[in-house]
């Protein structure tokens, strides 16, 4: 059924979340051209919000996504990058100072900002953490120089900021451990955001200074980029389902009713459209029950204005407010809500778009995830493949070593 082909060729990104789970093979010829073989989704199982309530139940659904994802494309994988979202993520700045030689002056190495972000990288994270992503921030030499890539001054000390995406160890073992129990390998474990910002923001973007907001379904992460890097990442504890049991109470309806309601009628308007009137039957046990669209509307206002009152905080708060040239990129299932991006322009005073739009896919920002972790399985495999194999890239490593060396004692 299968077609057995290089496997080297194909990559697969499967994105962890915690409302709906989400697959992705990817055909790699190059870096730009990747043709995406097919998505697939199902139903989060054995999560209870950012804990896994049942371990057994979260492997079988991994296993019914991943399976889902082979039928369709016709093509078998047996590793995935593994996404997850920043319900399981905490983000910290972290800053440690080295000296560079016992006395005198020498020239900054790779080296040595590679033991200045080691020494920041230990002092910030707790011992049951693991860090997912540490994302240098600046480096500053002898308290006067700051820069992004100081090899080559000359100083007797060297601080290193990071910006750590770290996560309790446990949580990951037992994802990890789920994966494995429904037969698959793990690439690697990534942030959801960071790999949806490879697919859904371009490199022009992140120079000039861009948010990427991913709404899911319990948190909303948002990346800021500048100069091409990551500079600040936030997590707003609110996501698509906060509108879903909002709905549910005020109409008393179940968590599936309101989650079809809010799909089908939920609109993201401050004032409750003109053409928004009169009633829809929603089944119950003895029947139908008439629910107003407009109290629908109103429902989901309520929860986007308090939605809205914690993105600004963040947005307008950061200190990189000013340089989102390019501003706002949303992806997630909770921003596919009508009228969403008009509500966020409005507020953030920054033009917004959707993200990770994909020719032939519906939803597309749904899935920016899965197909940048699948994009990300490429890139990692074809470096780690690049540094065994390729003789010019071993000759410019015992060169760079040399160099490094010759840096460090003389
Ligand atoms: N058409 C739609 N209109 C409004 N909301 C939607 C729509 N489609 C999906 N959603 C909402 O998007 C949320 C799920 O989005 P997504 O799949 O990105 O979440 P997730 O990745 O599973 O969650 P998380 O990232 O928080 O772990 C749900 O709350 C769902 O109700
Ligand atoms: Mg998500």
């Amino acid at each position: 059924m299968f077609k057995r082909m290089a496997q080297a060729q194909y990559f697969c990104g499967l994105d962890l979340g915690t409302h709906t789970m989400k697959a992705c093979i990817i055909c790699a010829k190059d870096e730009e051209n990747l043709d995406l073989m097919g998505v697939f989704e199902t139903k989060a199982m054995g999560f209870k919000e950012a804990s896994i309530s049942d371990i057994a139940e979260l492997a079988d659904c991994i296993r019914r996504t991943m399976q889902g994802v082979m039928e369709k494309t016709g093509i078998r994988v047996h590793a995935v990058q593994l996404g997850i979202s920043g319900s399981f993520l905490t983000a910290r700045r972290s800053q440690a100072v080295i000296p560079l030689i016992d006395s005198g002056t020498k020239v900054v190495s790779a080296f040595d900002l590679r033991k200045a972000n080691h020494q920041a990288e230990l002092l910030g994270a707790n011992l049951d953490e693991d860090i997912i992503h540490a994302f240098a921030q600046w480096y500053r030499v002898d308290d006067v120089n700051t820069s992004i890539n100081p090899a080559g001054l000359v100083g007797r000390k060297i601080e290193s900021s990071l910006l750590l995406l770290t996560a309790n160890s446990l949580r990951i073992r037992n994802l990890t451990k789920a994966v494995h129990q429904a037969g698959f390998e793990v690439g690697s474990v990534v942030f959801g955001g960071y790999a949806a910002a490879d697919v859904a923001v371009d490199k022009a973007e992140k120079m000039q200074g861009v948010a990427l907001v991913d709404i899911g379904a319990n948190i909303t992460s948002v990346i800021f980029f500048k100069h091409g890097l990551i500079g600040d990442v936030q997590f707003i504890p609110w996501g698509g389902n906060t509108i879903t049991r909002t709905i549910a109470e005020r109409l008393s309806l179940t968590v599936d009713m309101a989650e079809e309601i809010k799909k089908t009628q939920g609109q993201a308007g401050r004032t409750v459209p003109s053409d928004v009137s009169g009633e829809v039957l929603v089944r119950r046990e003895k029947g139908y029950m008439p629910i107003r669209r407009e109290a629908v509307c109103e429902a989901v206002n309520w929860e986007i204005e308090n939605f809205l009152t914690h993105l600004e905080a963040v947005v307008k708060g950061s200190n990189l407010y000013h340089q989102l040239n390019r501003g706002i990129v949303m992806v997630g299932g909770g921003s596919l809500l009508t009228g969403a991006i008009e509500r966020i322009e409005e507020r953030v005073n920054r033009p917004v778009r959707m993200g990770g739009s994909t020719p032939g896919l519906n939803n597309a920002p749904v899935y920016a995830t899965a197909i940048g972790l699948g994009r990300m399985h490429y890139v990692k495999k074809k470096q780690g493949s690049l540094s065994i194999r390729t003789p010019l890239d071993l000759k410019d490593k015992i060169v760079n070593s040399v160099r490094e060396l010759c840096q460090e004692y003389f």
